[in-house]
């Protein structure tokens, strides 16, 4: 089978590039290098994937066969997308065209890595795929929340001209290749842990995640890969935790001895997030296997084998958090996660 993942040089696309390497398949990584990078899927290139540098925004041609395509492509973490709110409007909607578009041309299985995101700030717990969610359609966090609603339409209208697509809506998910300042909060609390530095929390911290361990969310990916199935399914690890409880998880792994500092919630955190399981279970068979110790034991692992880039992202936490402190002119003005934004970006970097 040969696969184009759109994205592929980015932390789920590259492990998902590895995952269908391994198994023999041929990839088309295709990507733009705006939030990825080339090191995360250098050692699979001569295993037989493929680099293409390509804005999917743009007509996206790939010659020879094609058998499906996984769209992976977007800006993912709340810095990211704020500071590129209209790359990120651009490639969940004409990117997302583009990418239908190459998989109908070639017949192909076509899948939309979607987001827990189109739920918004949630009234119904836990969240199963009929609840429309409630998101704030020019709230600062809109350019990816209606990013993905429009592109779970548009795969919705594909499917009804008979293209065999797919949608997943992903949560929370963590693992090694995070960037260290990508600004969420499992790779926030790590790199804090590990340079001594006190850990982050928002509000009370009683907010509730549910975080799932890439090499399962991958396993289910490639699953819907393989299936005709349409979706969307939730996907992610029904386990929810509070803020706070992680946080202390990540203090008892890392063996630090960091504080807890609380700050301010930002404008539309969600308060609780967990995915209802029952359909990607029964349709594909999956359900999570690596436990949150398990796995926060492992991301840990891979940050503490990088001191520089722990280091450095240390830093640039402290800076945004002083930087904040510095220009913080009223109290909805938020100290940030992992870089010096703007204020109204301030606002919406949420605890994901
Ligand atoms: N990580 C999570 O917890 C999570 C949760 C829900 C949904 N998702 C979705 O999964 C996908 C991957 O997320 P991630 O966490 O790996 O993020 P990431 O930022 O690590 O990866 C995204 C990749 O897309 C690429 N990209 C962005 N715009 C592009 C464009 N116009 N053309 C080509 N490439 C482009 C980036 O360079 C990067 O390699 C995203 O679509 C995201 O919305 C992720």
């Amino acid at each position: 089978m040969r696969v184009v993942v759109t994205g592929g040089a980015g932390f789920l696309g590259s492990h998902l590039c590895e995952a269908l390497v391994r198994r023999g398949d041929a990839v088309v990584c295709a990507d733009d290098l705006s939030t990825g990078r080339l090191e995360n899927i250098e050692h699979l290139r001569h295993l037989g994937c493929e680099f293409v540098r390509a804005d999917v925004t743009m007509p996206l041609e790939v010659s020879g066969t094609v058998d499906a395509v996984a769209h992976l492509a977007s800006p993912a973490s709340p810095p990211d997308y704020l500071r590129l709110p209209l790359e990120t409007l651009a490639v969940g909607s004409r990117g997302t065209e583009n990418a239908l578009r190459l998989a109908t041309q070639h017949g192909a299985r076509f899948v939309l890595a979607s987001t827990s995101e189109v739920y918004g700030d949630p009234l119904v717990h836990p969240q199963h795929e009929e609840y429309w969610g409630n998101v704030n359609p020019i709230g600062p966090r809109s350019v990816y929340d209606e990013a993905k609603r429009y592109a779970e339409a548009v795969t919705t209208a594909y499917r009804g001209r008979r293209a065999n697509t797919g949608i997943l809506r992903i949560f929370n998910t963590y693992g090694p290749r995070m960037r260290p300042c990508d600004g969420r909060v499992v790779s926030s609390f790590i790199v804090q842990a590990l340079s001594g530095e006190p850990l982050t929390v928002y509000g009370s911290g009683d907010q509730t995640r549910s975080f799932c361990y890439v090499d399962d969310l991958v396993r289910g990916l490639v699953a819907m890969i393989d299936s005709a199935e349409a979706g969307p399914l939730n996907i992610g690890n029904p386990q929810e935790l509070t803020v706070r409880e992680l946080a202390q998880l990540v203090l008892e792994i890392t063996g630090s001895s960091s504080a807890v500092e609380y700050h301010p919630l930002p404008q539309n955190d969600p308060t609780r997030r967990r995915p209802v399981v029952t359909r990607v279970r029964d349709a594909l068979g999956w359900s999570p296997e690596v436990s949150i110790e398990e796995g926060l034991r492992r991301t840990v692992q891979w940050f503490a084998a990088r001191p520089d880039a722990v280091a450095a992202a240390a830093l640039a936490l402290r800076g945004g958090q002083s930087g904040a402190d510095r220009v913080r002119p009223a109290a909805d003005q938020l100290p940030v996660q992992a870089q010096p934004l703007p204020a109204t970006e301030q606002a919406a970097s949420a605890q994901v």
